[in-house]
């Protein structure tokens, strides 16, 4: 493709182009301001690519999820959360011996240091878990002082070992705390999603069973969440990332913006309103309300800045929610609500004039609340899948040579310079 010229400021400027494997081909802006003295301006960047990335990729247009080229709906039904993380972290997926040594490794560091558990002693009952978990993860890194050279590869690998492993400990300890109860140690005979489930719904008292299909349910939301490119998220962790802050700190700062209703905590909105809405009767109600401009409502678990079509994602968890029900006998008349929102919300102008489709938090709240999860918990399961996700991310731009500290430029429209007025003269 041939570079671009821009003819700006009475000067004409190549603006080279550069092309990926797929994907739109990015204007390469990096010399204008030096040649041009402007700057470009891209709140939320919508038509800003912020590094190069060879982990996933995303066709919003078209509803396609690929991570390391592996179409989402594939790696969902044949793969597992470990062997999508192996993926992720590597590039390939991994031999059956590969896979059984990652396995290993990861399991070989759920435990926490035994003094974080004062730690989450410092913290009300009631906050919430996603509050802990800033904190926690955090904290991390004032227990992991060998895992925070960021130029060291092997600290990082380390590092990204313990933050994968840990997170479901971490995850459900802040949820055992919520309700009182004590905190389990891990078992690394389970499977991480299993090892995860018995944490939270175990008790010491009493064996743990863990019911096959939940736990492959749940290794399958992990999977769907298990990177999504540059998101809100990720982006705060390369940001934190490019200034050399250490990993731990790097990923508290992901959970921080995790938690946003736009972002992670619109999982956990979606079935507050699902629950709001209550029986179908009430949905034209809330749809009215969601297309007027005057009121702030949303429906939650709609809409995506770059899907403008079904996410992939949804698909799955729209599927998984029905063995969900199979496997406990449940039946949850949401469902019901969710299933026809969805319709009279697609077969709606509003909607579709603006691409409107329900995203991957539309179901999940459904089939996370089956399984005994409250809401509280849900952008905390999603924190602990994208762990992952925000970790391969970090060690591909700590391994850029590209790689620079993450400054934006502005649009200054603040008074222009003028002089101090002393007090005893305002
Ligand atoms: N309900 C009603 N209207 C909506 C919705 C929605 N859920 N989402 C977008 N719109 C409308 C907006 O009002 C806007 O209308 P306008 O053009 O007339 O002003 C238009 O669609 C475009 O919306 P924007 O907010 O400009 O789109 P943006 O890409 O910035 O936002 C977002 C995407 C934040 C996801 C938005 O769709 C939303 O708030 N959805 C609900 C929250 C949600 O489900 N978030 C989860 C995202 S997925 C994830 O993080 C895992």
């Amino acid at each position: 493709m041939t570079d671009a010229t821009l003819n700006t400021a009475g000067k004409a400027v190549e603006l080279p182009t550069l092309e990926g494997s797929i994907g739109p081909s990015v204007l390469d802006i990096r010399k204008m301001y030096a040649a041009t003295g402007q700057f470009t301006y891209d709140p939320g960047f919508t038509s800003t690519a912020s590094c190069e990335s060879g982990l996933t990729y995303i066709d919003g247009d078209e509803g396609v999820l690929l991570h390391r080229g592996y179409p989402i709906g594939q790696l969902a039904e044949h793969s597992s959360f470990m062997e999508v993380c192996y993926l992720l972290l590597n590039g390939e997926l991994p031999s059956q011996s590969e896979l059984g040594q990652f396995s290993r490794i990861i399991s070989r560091h759920t435990m926490l240091h035994e003094q974080l558990a004062t730690f989450y002693r410092g913290f009300r009952r009631d906050a919430h878990p996603m509050a802990i978990m800033c904190g926690v993860v955090g904290a991390l890194s004032a227990f992991y002082h060998d895992s925070t050279d960021i130029n060291d590869p092997q600290q990082r690998k380390i590092a990204s070992h313990r933050l994968i492993a840990k997170m479901p400990t971490i995850a459900a300890m802040a949820y055992k705390y919520s309700v009182g109860q004590p905190f389990l140690y891990p078992d690394n005979s389970l499977s991480y999603t299993g090892n995860f489930l018995r944490m939270t719904f175990g008790v010491p008292a009493e064996p743990y069973v863990v019911v096959p299909e939940v736990e492959r349910a749940l290794d399958r939301i992990f999977i769907l969440h298990a990177d999504h490119e540059q998101n809100a998220s990720t982006s705060t962790v390369r940001l934190a990332g490019s200034s050399g802050a250490n990993p731990f700190a790097c990923i508290a700062a992901g959970i921080a913006c995790l938690w946003g209703p736009a972002h992670g905590g619109a999982n956990e909105a979606a079935l507050n309103m699902l629950r709001e809405i209550g029986t179908p009767d009430r949905i034209p109600h809330y749809i009215a309300r969601a297309k007027d401009k005057n009121d702030p409502f949303r429906l939650m678990g709609f809409g995506h800045r770059v899907y403008k079509n079904y996410d992939p994602r949804a698909t799955v968890m729209q599927k998984t929610v029905r063995e969900v029900f199979a496997a406990l006998k449940v039946n949850d008349p949401l469902f019901e609500t969710a299933l026809q929102l969805e319709e009279i919300a697609l077969s709606d102008p509003y909607f579709a004039e603006k691409k409107l489709f329900p995203n991957v938090d539309f179901y999940s709240g459904i089939i996370l609340s089956a399984i005994g999860f409250p809401t509280t918990m849900f952008t905390v399961l999603f924190a602990l899948a994208r762990t992952v996700g925000w970790v391969a991310q970090w060690n591909e731009m700590i391994s850029d040579p590209n790689q620079k500290i993450g400054r934006p430029r502005q649009l200054y429209t603040g008074p222009v310079q003028r002089d101090y007025v002393p007090l005893s003269a305002r």
